[in-house]
């Protein structure tokens, strides 16, 4: 087992170190600008780190999401694309690959996340229904929405509490599931939206005894589940060290565990699945499946390429089975709790325990002083950045946007800064100097002021929206 391998030859050292299972065979080159450039470029892309280039950026702590380093063998794929317009080889691998370690039976590619939450959203939700789920992503809510549904968190409260020790804070309270039932009544309900590891609550995993609670209660109600698989290969390996039962159980036989309780599932392939682009939609209802091919071929291409080159979905294929390696995920995991580590020794508040993708910074308890309305999170990724170049991502109050009915803003209970860990792309050095960054601006917290927000895009307005310092 990967957990106990780097243990066996004793410790006569006092310690034995875990390393990544790899090693570098080409780099991309990248620096730090000057501390006024880093002002100019913050104060030009109005404080948000969505509108910065790419190049002014040092450590790009963004997203995990299309920023993963390919393989060798994943860029030899590429090479192998077969372009046809219909019918493509690479889509047959591709399917094969999510058959074989998700288990579902239908699979439609989609240019990335987003694409197969709008085919499934559309497919099975009528205007009026409820939409319960382990807390919102933005873009799956905006999905949901815009297909007529009301999104409902049925999350654990123990996910609102950033400093809650719960093993897995990703869970579904079955009471709060009870009670939609009691009040809007099953029919009402056409499927529960469960997200693997949550990444609006930290990169919280769901255990494997809930998705088998809430299978039993769906066959009683005749609800369905989909999974947003984005990041389930990172619950596994939480299922792997955490849950009774499961030490001895590989990623990939857990993963197909866990699917068997859904009925399908959406996935951004960015992620876990290690390519730069691409998605997928897998269903095991063919009426679900055709509904999906009808649409599939109207907004993302035909329904063996969605979006995808062939290439991609050759890189994809094999980035399925690489991402699922043992080996491979549990250095990412203990990437990003080294760079957690790092920061809680150092008192720096942040989501515990440290989830599977990111380090969140808890940035109402970093900026005690200051009220959610001034934009702490975004506060805090700006002088991140102004500091050493380390870009980071607002995932509280301007994330969360306003409620559809009223207008107002939503207040989250979480206001967090994200920094999101690429996979197989920074070492530890750069982990280091992320953490002493975040330390320098921690230590002269009182002195910032907080922005005003001075444009606001209608839809996802964290993506474009601009700020003034206050
Ligand atoms: N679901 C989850 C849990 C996600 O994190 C994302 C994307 C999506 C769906 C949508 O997928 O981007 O391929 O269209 N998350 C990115 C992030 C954007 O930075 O967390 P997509």
């Amino acid at each position: 087992m990967s957990n106990t391998k780097y243990q066996t030859m004793g410790q006569q050292f006092g310690r034995r170190s875990w390393a990544e299972p790899w090693k570098i065979k080409m780099v991309e080159p990248i620096r730090m600008i000057s501390h006024e450039e880093r002002q100019k470029a913050a104060a030009e892309a109005g404080y948000n780190t969505f509108l910065m280039r790419s190049e002014d950026v040092y450590i790009d702590l963004l997203t995990d999401s299309g920023t993963s380093a390919m393989s060798d063998r994943q860029w030899a794929g590429i090479m192998m694309g077969d372009e046809a317009y219909a019918g493509s080889r690479n889509f047959y691998h591709l399917e094969e690959a999510i058959q074989k370690y998700y288990g579902y039976k239908y699979i439609i590619p989609t240019h990335q996340g987003r694409g197969a939450e709008h085919l499934i959203s559309q497919a099975v939700i009528q205007k009026g229904d409820y939409i319960p789920g382990n807390m919102y992503f933005t873009t799956t809510r905006l999905h949901q929405e815009l297909a007529g549904g009301i999104f409902v968190d049925v999350i654990i409260d123990e996910a609102h509490d950033p400093i809650h020790q719960h093993p897995f804070k990703g869970n579904i309270d079955l009471d709060k599931m009870q009670a939609l039932v009691n009040k809007v009544g099953a029919d009402k309900i056409p499927y529960v939206s469960l997200a693997g590891t949550v990444n609006m609550a930290g990169g919280q995993p769901v255990s494997m005894a809930n998705v088998k609670e809430l299978r039993e209660f769906c066959d009683r109600h005749g609800i369905r589940i989909y999974l947003d698989a984005t990041r389930m290969y990172e619950n596994s390996f939480f299922i792997q060290e955490r849950e009774e039962g499961y030490a001895d159980k590989s990623i990939a036989e857990i993963l197909f565990e866990f699917c068997s309780y859904t009925d399908g599932a959406w996935m951004s392939a960015k992620k876990d699945n290690l390519v730069n682009i691409g998605g997928w939609l897998a269903v095991n209802q063919a009426d679900v499946a055709e509904k999906a091919r009808n649409m599939v071929v109207v907004y993302e291409g035909l329904h063996t390429y969605g979006g995808m080159a062939g290439r991609d979905m050759e890189a994809l294929a094999i980035g399925i089975a690489e991402g699922v390696d043992d080996d491979h995920v549990a250095s990412r995991v203990r990437q990003v709790r080294y760079l957690g580590k790092l920061l809680m020794d150092w008192g720096i508040p942040i989501v515990e325990p440290v989830g599977g993708h990111a380090i969140f910074l808890d940035a109402k308890r970093f900026y005690e002083h200051l009220p959610q309305d001034l934009f702490p999170s975004q506060t805090l990724a700006a002088e991140l950045y102004i500091d050493s170049g380390v870009r980071s991502m607002e995932r509280g109050i301007v994330s969360a946007g306003r409620d559809p009915k009223t207008g107002d803003h939503r207040h989250p209970a979480l206001e967090l800064t994200r920094l999101t860990i690429p996979r197989r792309v920074y070492t530890q050095a750069h982990m280091d100097v992320v953490a002493e960054s975040i330390k320098a601006i921690y230590d002269v917290r009182e002195q910032t002021k907080g922005l005003k927000m001075v444009f606001e895009p209608e839809y996802l307005r964290f993506f474009q929206a601009r700020f003034e310092k206050v």
